[in-house]
């Protein structure tokens, strides 16, 4: 569609379905998600001068995985944003079917954005071009064309560029296909952001040892953290196993030490980021402040998108909550960005057995969780949590079969942080060890339900609402 005609008609989708996708019960108080259409991957996170900006895949027009612009809000505290104008819109000749992931820096104190333009031809083959947006006076962005075209080896399948500064140069990961339908991610270096210059494959499918490991990696993400480097990588095609890769595509991340010269990575283990059901395609930034920040996309593709009750609303998929990296025993560990605890109203706390724990409602809502053994937790009668005292299961009816479906995790349980809102919950296990995300569609005024014979203790608030305006 035409660059021009796709915008008059997001104009029309947002006059028309903003009143009714305000409507639904199941949005969310305080994440953020699109204001009509369907949303995916975080894009474009980054500070700069005390301001957040989070872009994001968006189609305005329907609830379809088509026509992929840019939306852009911008907040100065993580919790209440402001819409920005949309900043990529597809329909020229080099991103002609989406402006599709990719990531944003500041070069000569302004914001550039490049992204994947994503090019299919009628025979049903598609290609790909990197390209480069820069920040203009009136809060949009100007294309400024394609700097990188296919590299020779791989499929049309080669995007989500991540770029950062190191040492006087410019580096990208790029998540690929090869012709031997392998997942990879590629390095590339350059002094301008226009000239890039191919450095090799840092991991993937047959690499470093890994073996098998799937046909496509989406949306790379390369960052140092406490002096080791930590890859975050999407793998499509990993065989499920009985507690982990259950979901359709997987998000996890490799730790291990990058060598630019030699485009080398050697890695540890792959580890999944969420043990929940709705979790994909991260972005992190660094904060001014040092902080290593990460926003998902709290859905996955493919993974029974059309049954979500709230595209009757005209609307779908919201982003996980802002959270805190850290790193801990040679693991990744998550916490909710310490913003969000402006969100809690009064406190309330209660100690005693499971079975007589009061009900607490949980429309918006943070609960923090201290177990002394075995328990069973009813949210709103549409998930349930249980401990076992070494299994923790998470379990709802899946939204296509009715049938009832699990996620797990294992280990010791010391600590649970829940963040319930509307729709929504973020399990934060032991302090960030581990996190489960997870979409989910009680009825009104939702209440947990404590059973259990193991004494806890609780802290409970309700969170107030953010702003998005
Ligand atoms: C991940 C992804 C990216 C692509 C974008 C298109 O969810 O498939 O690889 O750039 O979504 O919206």
């Amino acid at each position: 569609m035409e660059e021009q005609h796709l915008m008059k008609q997001a104009v029309r989708a947002l006059m028309s379905g903003i009143p009714k996708a305000l409507n639904d019960p199941h949005r969310p108080a305080w994440h953020l998600a699109p204001s009509v259409g369907l949303l995916n991957d975080p894009n474009g996170f980054i500070q700069h001068n005390g301001v957040y900006h989070l872009f994001y895949q968006w189609n305005p027009l329907g609830c379809e995985h088509r026509n992929k612009c840019w939306g852009h809000w911008q907040s100065t505290d993580l919790i209440n944003w402001q819409h920005q104008p949309i900043a990529l819109v597809p329909g020229a000749c080099y991103d002609s079917h989406g402006c599709y992931s990719g990531s944003a820096v500041v070069a000569d104190e302004k914001i550039m954005l490049v992204y994947t333009g994503n090019v299919k031809y009628p025979d049903g083959s598609r290609t790909a071009y990197q390209c480069l947006a820069q920040e203009n006076t009136q809060g949009g962005y100007d294309k400024l064309g394609p700097v990188l075209p296919l590299p020779a080896g791989y499929t049309g399948h080669v995007r989500d560029p991540k770029v950062w500064h190191h040492q006087n140069a410019w580096y990208m990961v790029l998540g690929a296909r090869d012709l031997q339908d392998r997942g990879k991610v590629l390095l590339l270096r350059s002094d301008d952001l226009r000239n890039w210059q191919f450095l090799g494959e840092i991991a993937g499918s047959e690499l470093n040892g890994i073996g098998d490991f799937g046909y496509m990696w989406e949306c790379p993400d390369l960052f140092t953290l406490d002096g080791v480097e930590v890859l975050i990588c999407c793998p499509q095609g990993l065989e499920a196993q009985a507690e982990r890769y259950l979901n359709v595509y997987q998000a996890g991340y490799l730790i291990g030490k990058l060598d630019y010269q030699q485009a080398a990575f050697k890695h540890d283990a792959f580890h999944e980021l969420d043990a929940g059901f709705e979790f994909y395609a991260p972005q992190t930034t660094q904060a001014e402040d040092g902080r290593r920040l990460l926003v998902g996309w709290m859905g996955v593709p493919e993974q029974d998108e059309d049954y979500h009750p709230t595209r009757q609303y005209g609307w779908i998929h919201i982003m996980t909550c802002p959270r805190e990296l850290s790193r801990h025993n040679g693991k990744l560990y998550q916490q909710p960005a310490r913003e969000l605890q402006q969100l809690r109203g009064e406190s309330r706390q209660w100690q005693g057995v499971a079975d007589n724990a009061p009900c607490w409602p949980i429309d918006s809502a943070e609960l923090l969780l201290t177990p002394g053994g075995k328990f069973n937790a009813n949210f709103g009668d549409a998930m349930t949590l249980d401990w076992d005292g070494g299994l923790l299961r998470l379990t709802r009816n899946n939204l296509r079969s009715g049938q009832p479906e699990h996620r797990y995790w294992r280990g010791n349980l010391a600590h649970l942080q829940i963040l319930f809102d509307r729709s929504s919950v973020e399990i934060f296990i032991n302090h960030g060890e581990a996190v489960m995300s997870a979409r989910y569609f009680p009825g009104p005024q939702p209440l947990l339900q404590l059973r259990g014979e193991a004494r806890l203790a609780l802290e409970h608030w309700s969170l107030t609402p953010c702003m998005l305006e």
